[in-house]
Order: structure tokens, then sequence, then C-alpha cells
């Protein structure tokens, strides 16, 4: 059966990857309400067209921190991207190289953040999550700046390790424990098996030269031992003041933390809810933009994630406040689903969806749609 849309990717995701990995993927906190709330959000949302209006030809670029993007969307940072298809993430760099978007790679990726500068040199923003160790998180600024990135997200909306259950379920925490199901499930998906050891088990990239130890569960471990409550805007600023290019702190939902965000200079925020995966409880991103672009002001970059699924959605997410998008799971089910022509096949229909949607409500750019904001809300 052809695919139709982002969601028709999930069963197929489901079929190919282990469990612990589809879990890791698709599963959410606690109950994982907030990930159905972030769809069903954008579902409530309608969009007012505006009819005979000639939209022959329609332009999908807007300009971003001076850069024109082809698409008003990035890829969100995915850690463990690999754990999905072998390469996986060079290769939606890649695709997104060839689409004129912006790839974000996060900090426990499985591809280097120097990698992936060289893939898409002018298209990689770096994600950064800021650990424990103050000489690891200055290294990997560092690192950032050398390889020429230009863009920072700096990920602020895990204080604390959330509650996954389905991962706890699986043993699939950090530290990655084996036992004999993951074994059990390794062996029931052997083409995803045969092609992981083919190309190696996924490491961390960029953060093993941290651990003491190498090899993936030491670093895990390394890892889950570096989230830290210590980060706060204190430590946020003094990150504003040393990086020299574009900062968004990435996961803030509230009004005041948006605009006190502006006021210590930061480019921009990321409103996020971190699809749902942090805590159950956080509203959806798109039930919040609109009161935080009135606080901000027109100008302030707000980018929108956590529930994105079609083109349809970045438009509704484009008339409600934002000024750019990302997607994260859509993208990821894509390369699980189909392997490495996952993200191409993404991108297009995307591309596809947010031509259609447009020309259907009568827009022919993106400025125009954000100005007149057709957006409706279900009462
Ligand atoms: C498998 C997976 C791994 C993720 N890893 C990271 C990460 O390393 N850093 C980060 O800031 N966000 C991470 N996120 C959150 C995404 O960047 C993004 O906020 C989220 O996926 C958006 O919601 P969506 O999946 O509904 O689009 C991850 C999300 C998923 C699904």
């Amino acid at each position: 059966m052809a695919i139709a849309s982002i969601n028709d990717y999930r069963p197929l995701a489901k079929k190919r990857l282990p469990k612990f990995a589809f879990d890791y993927l698709d599963g959410g906190a606690g109950t994982e309400i907030g990930v159905s709330r972030n769809e069903q959000a954008f579902e409530d949302l309608m969009l007012m067209p505006r009819m005979l209006v000639n939209v022959e030809n329609r332009d999908l670029s807007t300009t971003l921190f001076g850069k024109k993007w082809a698409m008003p969307f990035a890829t969100a940072p995915i850690g463990l991207g690999n754990l999905m298809w072998p390469r996986a993430e060079e290769t939606i760099a890649k695709a997104c190289v060839e689409a004129g978007i912006p790839y974000t790679i996060s900090t426990p990726a499985c591809t280097s953040l120097e990698t992936i500068k060289q893939i898409a040199p002018n298209n990689a923003w770096f994600q950064l999550y800021v650990g424990r160790a103050e000489e690891m998180v200055a290294d990997l600024v560092t690192r950032a700046e050398t390889a020429g990135y230009d863009t920072l997200l700096v990920t602020v909306d895990v204080p604390i390790p959330p509650r996954r259950q389905r991962d706890i379920r699986n043993n699939f925490g950090m530290p990655f424990r084996w036992s004999p199901g993951v074994v059990w499930e390794l062996m029931k998906h052997p083409l995803w098996s045969i092609q992981t050891l083919r190309v190696g088990v996924p490491r961390f990239a960029n953060m093993e030269r941290y651990s003491k130890n190498t090899g993936f569960m030491p670093v895990a471990r390394y890892m889950s031992s570096q989230v830290t409550g210590r980060f706060d805007w204190n430590e946020l600023k003094k990150l504003r003041d040393r990086w020299k290019g574009k900062i968004l702190p990435k996961g803030l939902l509230s009004v005041e933390d948006c605009v006190k965000a502006k006021e210590i200079g930061c480019d921009g925020v990321v409103v996020s809810n971190h699809g749902g995966r942090q805590l159950g409880a956080l509203p959806p991103s798109i039930d919040v933009i609109g009161d935080i672009r009135k606080a901000v002001g027109p100008e302030y970059p707000l980018i929108l994630d956590s529930g994105i699924r079609s083109g349809e959605h970045i438009v509704k997410a484009l008339a409600s406040g934002a000024d750019f998008c990302l997607i994260g799971r859509a993208m990821m089910y894509s390369v699980a689903a189909l392997g490495l022509k996952g993200p191409k096949f993404t991108l297009d229909m995307l591309n596809t969806e947010l031509h259609q949607c447009m020309g259907q409500i009568g827009y022919t750019d993106i400025a125009s749609l954000k100005k007149a904001a057709p957006i409706i809300r279900k009462k």
C-alpha cells in the first residue's frame, strides 16, 4: 500500500524496529497523554480560507537569522538517531541540505557534530545539553564554535530525568541494560539487527570522549549521571554571553519564560514540550504560542516544536504565531519505516502538503499567511 501521510509510517516503523527501539522513539512520559494531546491540539484548530485568490505560484521560503530557507521548518535534535536505522543522521542531514532546510544535531547523537558540519556546512544547527560536568559543556561549545556552527539550541526542559514507562518496562533506561528480552527482539528483527551490526552498534559520538570508559553502556551511564537540576537563568545568560552566534533555549512554554529569554539576549525561543517526553501534564506548544507571540512582539523569532505530523500542522503553527517549526518523530518514523529512503520521501511529502494547504486557503507566501493568521480555535 502506498504511503499517503506521516501517520502511515508509524505501523511500518513498529513492524521493522525491535520493540525497545520503537518504544524509545514513539513513547512519552507518564501515561503518554502529552503525546496524544500534542497531536489532538493541532486537529482542534481550523483554517479560514480566502477564495478567488490566484494561487498558481506559491513560495514556501522564509528567512530566519538572515538566511533564506526553502521551507519553514528544520529537523528537531534526536538523541541516538542511528538506532532507528544505521547512518540515519548523516542521511537526514544530506536530505535537509538538498531540501534547503536546517538539520539539528543532538548532543547525544551517534554522529559527531564535526562530521555533520562537513555534510551540511550551511544547514547544521547544534543542540546542547548542559550537563553536570562544566568542562564537558565548555568543550562542546568550543567544538561547535570551532566547527563553524552559528546556531545553538540549548535544551532547558530536562532538569530531571523523565519517567518513560515503556523504556522502564523494556529495560531501555539509561544505563542501557541487555536482557533476554532485548536479545529476543534482535532475533525477531534480523534485517535491522544485521544492518545495525554491520555498521556497528550506535555510539554516542559527541560524548564518549568525556567518559573514562568507552563503549555504549558506560557512556550511557555517564550521560544519565550528567542530568543536572542546577542549570538556571544565570547559567543561560553566561552561555548567551559566551556564544557569539544565535542562541535559543529549547523547551520554554510560559509567556514569562519567553519574555525573560528575550530580555537576557537570546535570539529566539523554541516553544516546545519535548514531544510529550518529559512530563505529560505540560500544555501543547500550539496552545500557548499565540499568547507568547503577543508578549514578545511580532519580530522576535519563535520556533514551534512538538506534535507536528503534516504540512497542514506547519501551516497552523505559522498562522498561530510561529516563524518556523521543528519536526521530531515525523522524520524519525520515516527512517524507521523506509530506512535511508525515508528522509527525502518525508521532506517531499511535507513540501507537497505545505503547497496544497497554502493553495487551498488562498496564500502564496509565508509572510502573508503569518500576517493574516487565518486560524480558528474549536470552542
Ligand atoms: C527519539 C527522540 C530523541 C530525542 N532526543 C532529543 C535530544 O537529544 N535533545 C533534545 O533537545 N530533544 C530531543 N528530543 C525531542 C525532539 O527534539 C523534539 O522536541 C520532539 O521530538 C518534538 O515532538 P514531535 O516528536 O512530536 O515532533 C527527542 C525526541 C525523540 C522522539
